[in-house]
């Protein structure tokens, strides 16, 4: 192959240009251009990778894609002016005359086009792609990004950043997801932009032209993916970068946070208090005074004297208790990480040798390259210190990573897997690699599944942590911020995610705080913290009405465990959010974007949640296509329909998909108590059939990973009036005895099970607790809802296959 001319012109754009040679790979197709070299690379027949450079070879990301292309069969030809690559699913178009592609559906329908004229170009060493928009078209995702859900006319930065009370339009945040979602014309697209340097990604912000992702240097990398539904995008996006790993179930339970609980005495105060008070919670959390002097790898013997007794004894009440750790280690002779991270050489460092240092919490402070494996390992084996304590879990803060000034110097030098790299490559990655190195050094004590919450992270975060969004602020708009941001995340692979409850920064009112304990029973990461010097924040501390909303929904969220657990394992397995945006299931209804109903999503792929500010006494909610149910009184409604609900203080709006199978247990004080061995399963009408995958193991081992699970489809039927259980896989004993099928919307009258009568009993409903002390809404409508004399048939639970009829 020749070599392409490599002078760079500063001044003006330069695009790729013509293609002057080109050959098949196994893959593919590579070839140069008068410009630049180029890779086209089909992983399956839905998604394809495009590498352009000016240099060879490549310099891609090693962080993010664990997939390698798989046998995928392509047709190639040749035209005068064009160069094709068909699959069965997509068709690429190159032009060769000026460098740019085309891509077509199986059906011919054109998806998503190259400018003709830019392509791919150079201003300097920003490269840069540019994509022609499409009629109304609407972009979703990108990860941690605030704004409306469709971002089109917007344009965002990807530079992991610490934004202490952040605007809730302001941009960058601390992670970077630069993959989105193209829809336009009943058509979706994916591109996942795989540079790790700082991106812009405009979706026709400041021009009608087209949209485009550029990166300040480095390869123009990305994936496109097509799929016949925003959720197969996602799922392609997945399949590259990684999906979830089971969390342990008590991550699922309420976190309590804040900045910081000590001493010791006020820690087990906190948990005797959840526990004298019946709210269930199952995590703890240390913040940075756990420390001395904020020394990483140290406890405060003042404030702690005996961190591993206290564990043992919070771990006895049901508590699990989850640790800060930043990267920055206190410059300080005879600290040992300090001396250890000099002596091994394992400090970020200046070209010239020196080892850099910046100031945060401890004061100045050097910053472990957890860019370079070695970094890493060390960094696992000095968890043992919590380990050995009983730390459950591992809270990876400050990553971005965050120095007083916020400006790295660009100049820093990275390992980045040996590439040795500069600040403006590293910077977005090393988040992740810190979550990596705590994945590593929290499953290194033992057999239990590790917990890590970060802060920053790139393309594939979900893989080794769950996400939180940062300092937010206690408002209303923050609130529902929060809840963007976290679906948006979703969009971008990363389903566990959550948002300060309360908010960090400021204080709620009463309302407030009642409202977003309560949308948060719906959020996969349920966590309440609060900044330092700020009142008591926890569900008790606003005042008796507040403390009975939040009990309320703190047992609504332990009663719909095992709804959430089935839940997560199916997103271990489609790489699908648990929390959903309604673009993503319902992504051609324009209503979905409509500001009104943005912050709407569907949990658990079952419950549409219409979250609202908390001084709203009614509103406005959409309900998409298909039957829906009110939560708390079965009141039914057509879909593709907006409609008035009352949104009194202590009900969050909530509807029931007809279709759906909720399965439920009885409320129990934390995730590892047992539960009275009924699994309820609420079946509700809809059409046709429908199905859910229970799923059950020990919550905490990795013997799932061994067969060690249970785990059953279950179908309902609505039309022919049948639920089938299938027979049980996996070798764990469900933690339930008896099964009790409540029926919605359907009138039973008899029923059998596996042939047999069974006899149908009625019984009234409460999703809730009545909350009768407090006043009735003004115009005295119902304080509560009930749902009466619902038809329900108890069954015994085993391993085999159950099938129940139930008739009018
Ligand atoms: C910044 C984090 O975002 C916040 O949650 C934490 O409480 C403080 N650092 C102190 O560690």
């Amino acid at each position: 192959m020749t070599t392409v001319a490599t002078s760079v012109n500063r001044a003006q754009n330069q695009s790729a240009g013509k293609v002057m040679s080109w050959e098949q790979t196994p893959h593919g197709i590579a070839g140069i251009t008068d410009k630049a070299y180029f890779n086209i690379c089909l992983y399956t027949a839905k998604i394809v990778r495009v590498q352009v450079s000016r240099t060879v070879p490549f310099t891609p990301n090693p962080y993010s894609v664990v997939a390698s292309p798989e046998e995928t069969p392509v047709n190639l030809h040749e035209e005068a002016d064009f160069l094709i690559l068909e699959t069965k699913d997509l068709k690429i178009v190159l032009n060769k005359n000026e460098w740019a592609l085309t891509y077509y559906d199986q059906n011919g329908n054109l998806l998503n086009q190259d400018d003709p004229a830019f392509g791919v170009s150079w201003l300097g060493t920003e490269v840069t792609n540019y994509k022609k928009l499409q009629p109304h078209e609407k972009f979703i995702g990108l990860g941690e990004k605030t704004g409306g859900i469709d971002r089109a006319g917007q344009a965002f930065v990807n530079w992991n950043t610490d934004y202490f009370a952040y605007g809730v339009n302001d941009d960058p945040l601390y992670m970077s997801i630069p993959f989105y979602i193209g829809i336009h014309q009943e058509l979706a697209y994916g591109i996942f932009f795989d540079n790790t340097h700082k991106t812009t990604f405009n979706f026709g912000a400041s021009n009608r032209r087209f949209s485009y992702f550029s990166a300040d240097d480095g390869d123009m990398d990305y994936y496109f993916f097509q799929g016949d539904s925003v959720s197969e995008i996602i799922g392609g996006y997945t399949s590259l970068t990684g999906k979830l790993a089971l969390p342990p179930k008590w991550a699922l339970g309420f976190q309590q946070c804040r900045y910081s609980y000590y001493p010791e005495s006020e820690v087990f105060t906190l948990a005797k208090t959840f526990r004298d008070k019946d709210m269930p919670a199952d995590v703890i959390y240390l913040d940075i005074h756990h420390m001395k002097k904020y020394k990483v790898f140290t406890f405060d013997g003042e404030k702690f004297p005996n961190p591993k007794a206290m564990i043992k004894a919070l771990n006895a009440k049901g508590f699990r208790v989850v640790v800060i750790m930043d990267p920055g280690i206190k410059v300080e002779k005879d600290y040992l990480p300090y001396e250890e991270g000099m002596d091994q050489d394992l400090f970020l460092k200046y070209p010239d040798g020196e080892t850099y240092e910046g100031q945060v919490w401890p004061g100045w402070c050097a910053f472990p390259d957890f860019t370079a494996a070695k970094t890493r390992e060390w960094w696992a084996e000095k968890m043992a210190f919590y380990t050995d304590a009983g730390v459950d879990g591992f809270w990876t803060d400050m990553n971005e990573p965050a120095s007083w000034g916020q400006h790295t110097p660009n100049l820093i030098n990275f390992d980045y897997e040996g590439e040795q790299v500069s600040h403006r490559k590293a910077r977005n990655i090393y988040g992740m690699q810190m979550a990596r190195a705590a994945q590593n050094g929290a499953s290194t004590n033992g057999q239990e599944r590790p917990f890590i919450l970060t802060r920053a992270g790139f393309s594939g975060i979900q893989r080794f942590a769950a996400a939180w969004t940062g300092d937010n602020v206690a408002s209303e708009e923050h609130m529902l911020a929060g809840i963007r941001l976290v679906n948006s995340l979703g969009i971008s692979g990363v389903s566990f995610a959550g948002y300060d409850v309360g908010g960090f920064c400021g204080e709620a009112s009463k309302s407030l705080f009642a409202r977003w304990m309560s949308i948060a029973a719906f959020a996969p990461l349920y966590r309440a913290h609060s900044m330092i010097n700020s009142n008591d924040a926890e569900p008790w501390a606003f005042g008796e009405e507040v403390e009975e909303i939040s009990k309320n929904y703190l047992k609504l969220r332990y009663k719909m465990l095992p709804l959430w657990y089935s839940a997560f394992y199916k997103s271990t397995q489609d790489g699908l959010p648990v929390a959903k945006s309604l673009a993503i299931d319902y992504c051609f209804d324009d209503h979905v974007y409509d500001a009104r109903f943005q912050n709407q999503y569907i949990c658990c792929d079952a419950l549409l949640v219409v979250p609202v500010e908390s001084h709203k006494e009614i509103t406005k909610a959409y309900l998409p296509e298909g039957q829906w149910y009110y939560l708390y009184n079965d009141d039914s409604y057509k879909g593709a329909q907006e409609i008035y609900v009352d949104t009194p203080i202590n009900y969050l709006p909530v509807f029931v998909k007809g279709g759906s199978i909720l399965p439920l247990q009885s409320p129990v004080s934390h995730t590892a108590e047992q539960h009275d061995g009924i699994l309820r399963l609420h079946v509700y009408k809809g059409e046709g059939t429908s199905s859910y995958i229970h799923y059950e193991d020990d919550g905490v081992t990795l013997d799932y990973q061994k067969g060690k699970h249970h785990k059953r489809t279950i179908t309902l039927d609505s039309d022919q009036q049948e639920l089938v259980l299938s027979t049980v896989e996996g070798d764990f004993t469900s933690s339930f005895t008896a099964l009790q099928v409540y029926f919605h919307g359907f009138s039973v009258g008899t029923a059998t099970i596996n042939g047999n009568q069974a006899s149908v009993h009625r019984e009234q409903l409460a999703f809730l607790q009545p909350i009768t002390d407090f006043d009735p809404l003004p115009d005295n409508r119902l304080p509560y809802y009930e749902i009466e004399e619902i038809p329900v048939v108890t069954v015994p639970y085993d391993r085999d296959k159950i099938t129940v009829i139930f008739d009018q």
